[in-house]
């Protein structure tokens, strides 16, 4: 394992931003982790990277950048309905869903186009078209920082919940996620999710016969209509969550706002569609400079080639402050600003 110096982390993040990391080597085992653990500074602070594709960076990095690299997926346990994958956190995600279509196992196509590493998905329960990862997750394993052990964690111990985990939580910084293992359903014996309007919609109009080909492909094809692509135009997919209020403040913004988009998650949460509250407040579409509100999706936010990561943060901040002018609510970074 070689570690490299002043290198540049253009190519290694979604948003193509140009910082440089002092030191950057790339872990393809467990062992390179290992050896890694025996430097003498290993306990100075490190930037784990896995696609790259959910953080913001703002800074020159001034110590060591790992890439983790492991790779493989292997069946581990097959039966009538159900089979076990076991996958390297370094295998791209997408490249995982669509091995999982070629197998003919149900569970993760209306994950499709989700840009990022499968080491990286569980860090924020990737979402979307009314799938979590949560939902087909086994366990993971994991280099525990602190105490140099690999150690299993199952689906309670993750403690998933909306864009969040442990390790965005209580135990950032301590694990090294290296590999997950998911549990998925043979197509015989799987019922498609396409309650998500937009997948119905999409199956419809091209007169698809629902499988989970075809749904994947229909939410490649939504994907590709309202969010960017990270290799022409940079950008972190969604970039704040979607907030969560009570019934109250739910209430009170619908009558000033009648076309307010909001979702029941309980008798007295609401989740509204951030996307909305920032194209209402007259966001969508903006620029300035190389950095800008995306046009067909105002929850995302892009460089356009040569914005820096304090550009797009000070963007963020600017909509953050508009937006609680206007409506009252805390829009939370979805991305990690580092
Ligand atoms: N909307 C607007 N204007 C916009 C964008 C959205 O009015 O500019 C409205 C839409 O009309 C719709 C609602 O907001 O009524 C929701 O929009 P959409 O279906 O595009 O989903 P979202 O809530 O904006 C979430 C995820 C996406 C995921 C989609 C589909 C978050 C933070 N984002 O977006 O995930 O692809 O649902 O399930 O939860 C990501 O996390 O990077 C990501 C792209």
């Amino acid at each position: 394992m070689k570690i490299q110096k002043n290198i540049s982390l253009k190519p290694y993040n979604t948003f193509g931003l140009d910082v440089t990391a002092k030191n950057f080597c790339s872990i393809t085992s467990i062992e390179d982790l290992k050896s890694l653990a025996t430097l003498p500074d290993f306990k100075a602070p490190k930037l784990w990277l896995g696609g790259g594709s959910n953080m913001l960076l703002t800074k020159d990095f001034n110590g060591l950048v790992v890439q983790i690299a492991l790779k493989g997926i292997s069946i581990e346990k097959q039966s009538e309905d159900q089979t076990i994958v076991s996958v390297g956190a370094g295998e791209n995600w997408h490249s995982f869903v669509l091995w999982t279509i070629e197998q003919k196992l149900g569970g993760i196509e209306n994950l499709s186009l989700i840009p990022g590493n499968v080491g990286t998905a569980p860090i924020q329960n990737i979402g979307a078209y009314g799938v979590e990862l949560k939902d087909v997750f086994l366990d993971l394993q994991a280099y525990n920082l602190d105490t140099n052990e690999v150690e299993t964690l199952t689906k309670e111990e993750c403690k998933f919940g909306y864009r969040d985990s442990i390790f965005k939580g209580e135990a950032k910084g301590k694990y090294v996620i290296l590999n997950v293992r998911f549990i998925l359903t043979s197509e015989k014996h799987y019922v498609l999710n396409t309650s998500y309007g937009a997948i119905e919609n999409e199956l419809l109009e091209m007169q698809w016969k629902p499988s989970l080909e075809t749904v994947s492909k229909a939410v490649i094809q939504i994907r590709q209509r309202k969010l960017p692509d990270p290799k022409e135009i940079g950008n972190s997919g969604s970039f704040f969550k979607n907030p969560v209020v009570d019934k109250e403040k739910m209430e009170s913004l619908k009558s000033r706002f009648p076309k307010l988009v909001s979702y029941a998650l309980s008798e007295n949460e609401y989740k509204l569609a951030a996307g909305w509250l920032i194209e209402q407040d007259g966001w969508k579409g903006y620029r300035d400079g190389d950095a800008g509100v995306h046009q067909n999706q105002a929850l995302v936010l892009v460089n356009y080639g040569t914005a820096k990561g304090v550009d797009i943060q000070n963007l963020s901040k600017a909509i953050q402050a508009s937006v609680f002018r206007t409506f009252e609510v805390n829009l939370e970074a979805e991305v990690n600003i580092i």
